[in-house]
């Protein structure tokens, strides 16, 4: 393809944040995110809302991403969208909305797959961050998902080991909730845990698989752990919120640093780049900056726009597909569950 500026909206809509982007070639010119409010007077995502939620956002939302960006809708390239995996009900929104453009504008229409999106954002290009070569070991830890990849092209990636059971942002949101937290907790924990002792209260580590991952147990020794010492002191947690979340994030932390080390021995490979909404963990941050410090490693984390779910990332996916032609038709449908 000739060497010509590429401007893709990207439109993300898998969970409870209505997002779009614009980009040019592979930087962002803007990248507007919504972030549904209602769900945390429930505790969690409640899909149904979610979805009408999107269909509220989204027009406003698309509207501030090219106002913001400066374009007008007739010099896009192309749309890219969001097609799973994620809530059925809320990928149809954008899923909907990115086929009716296009096919409006009479531009091309890709789709994207989010948990790709969340590890290919490494290859934004709007600072001068270093970027990993092929190829590297991808980690998501997001609200649905914690998988261990091989990254062996922008689309040859293997899932090496993954969750048996909850994903790490659920481990942070249920604990969050034992303690009485708001939805989403695990930002709560991580502000929390800055002033706490993170070896006062020890946790178990699972026993699974070697680059596996099993967060069900944990969750349940922290609930017997808290109910035992509310039984003794109706103000345990308020009196120890501190060292019951640096505790929680410590022993979680260093389940996702075992399994990577994990990684590194068996594929020989030490480029680690993290993904997805827990990457924006400032103790999960802090262990990979210390460990490139104290040995061979490279590590790469995303800035923390980027972490959370958001177009920009969906956009440069958009950018990379285009450059290959790798466009979708019309007969294209939302896919609720859908591998990476
Ligand atoms: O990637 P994401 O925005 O949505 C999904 O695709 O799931 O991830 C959301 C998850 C939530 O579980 C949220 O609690 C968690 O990321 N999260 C954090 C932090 N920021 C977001 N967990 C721990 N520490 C944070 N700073
Ligand atoms: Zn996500």
């Amino acid at each position: 393809m000739e060497n010509k500026t590429i401007y893709i909206l990207a439109i993300e809509s898998s969970c409870d944040d209505t997002s779009a982007a614009v980009l040019c070639n592979d930087k962002v010119l803007s990248n507007i995110v919504a972030t549904q409010q209602i769900h945390r007077e429930y505790g969690g995502v409640v899909p149904e809302l979610a979805s009408r939620a999107h269909q509220q956002n989204i027009v406003p939302v698309v509207h501030q991403a090219l106002a913001k960006a400066n374009i007008d809708k007739k010099e896009l390239s192309a749309i890219a969208f969001t097609r799973g995996p994620g809530l059925m009900g809320s990928l149809l929104v954008g899923t909907s909305f990115a086929k009716s453009l296009s096919l409006g504008l009479q531009i091309p229409l890709i789709e994207v797959n989010h948990m790709q999106a969340h590890l290919l954002a490494h290859f934004i290009g709007d600072d001068l961050s270093k970027k990993p070569t092929f190829p590297f070991i991808g980690l998501t830890i997001s609200g649905g998902h914690t998988q261990i990849v091989l990254i062996k092209n922008y689309f040859d990636m293997e899932i090496l080991g993954q969750t048996l059971d909850d994903a790490v942002g659920e481990a942070f949101d249920k604990s969050a909730k034992i303690l009485g937290l708001p939805y989403p907790g695990g930002p709560l924990i991580d502000k929390y845990a800055a002033e706490g002792d993170p070896k006062k209260y020890p946790f178990p580590i699972p026993k699974v698989g070697e680059l596996d991952f099993s967060f069900s147990g944990l969750k349940t020794s922290i609930l017997y752990f808290i109910q035992r010492e509310v039984q003794k002191d109706a103000d345990f947690i308020s009196k120890n919120l501190h060292d019951i979340c640096a505790s929680i994030q410590y022993t979680i932390v260093k389940i996702l640093m075992l399994k990577l080390k994990n990684a590194v021995k068996k594929t020989g490979i030490k480029q680690i780049a993290i993904g997805g909404g827990v990457s924006a963990n400032s103790g999960i941050r802090k262990a990979l900056k210390d460990k490139e410090q104290s040995s061979d490693w490279q590590t790469y984390i995303p800035k923390f726009e980027y972490c959370t779910d958001n177009a920009a990332m969906i956009g440069i996916v958009g950018y990379l597909k285009y450059k290959e032609e790798l466009f979708s038709n019309q007969n294209i449908t939302a896919k609720a569950r859908y591998s990476i």
